[in-house]
């Protein structure tokens, strides 16, 4: 399937009030965004790098939205709505994510190289979250509303708050495996914080 039609069809499967494809096509930002990301990107990777920022940053104005022509976006991503909504230069997001308005995929300010997260096929980062780092969130991952994520998420796994914790795996709220994943994640943050 091409660009345009597995970004029109993650639409069409996660909104219900997508009604047509041209409705889609003229209606949401998110498509307007990615479709003019693929773009700065191709600048972005050809070294004509003020051109690329110059034009992602047009499309800002435009859709509220802001990617940095660095990163690097599968087709079929679907961004909800979308205003302000925030992706770094080395971040990466991987086919049948679904990111809602507000969300950050950020850097600390402590890291070099890659320090933007990555969003592994299928996770739900829901609005005004904020994944800080160079972090990973697992395939189909969710993240609830309004949370801070500063540790990566495993595979199927449902985290929320500020700081994000392990509430639910599998959908299931199964109180040992939660604990034992939260340990883990919260071991894994101090030795590479202390
Ligand atoms: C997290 C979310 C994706 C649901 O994931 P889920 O795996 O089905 O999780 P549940 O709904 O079973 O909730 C799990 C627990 O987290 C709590 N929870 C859910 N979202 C939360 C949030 N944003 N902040 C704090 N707690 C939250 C629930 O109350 C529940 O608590 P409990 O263990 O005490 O019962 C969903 O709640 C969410 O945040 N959706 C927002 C989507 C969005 O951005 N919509 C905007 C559309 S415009």
């Amino acid at each position: 399937m091409g660009w345009w039609k597995k970004s029109i069809a993650i639409i069409k499967e996660n909104d219900p009030a997508a009604r047509t494809s041209l409705e889609v096509l003229l209606t949401y930002p998110g498509i307007k965004a990615l479709a003019a990301h693929r773009l700065s990107h191709w600048l972005w990777n050809r070294k004509l790098k003020l051109l690329a920022r110059m034009h992602s940053q047009f499309w800002r104005f435009w859709t509220q939205i802001e990617i940095h022509p660095g990163a690097q976006i599968a087709a079929g991503v679907f961004i909800d709505h979308g205003s302000g909504l925030v992706i770094g230069e080395t971040a990466i997001v991987e086919e049948g994510v679904l990111l809602y308005h507000g969300v950050t995929l950020g850097g600390t300010g402590k890291d070099t190289g890659k320090r933007h997260p990555t969003v592994r096929k299928g996770a739900l980062i829901s609005a005004h979250s904020q994944i800080i780092g160079p972090i990973e969130i697992g395939e189909r991952a969710k993240v609830g509303a309004a949370s801070v994520v500063l540790t990566s998420v495993p595979a199927d796994v449902t985290v929320v708050g500020v700081p994000a914790k392990v509430v639910r795996v599998h959908g299931r709220k199964d109180e040992a495996v939660i604990h034992d994943l939260q340990a883990a994640r919260e071991a894994s943050y101090y030795s590479s914080h202390l």
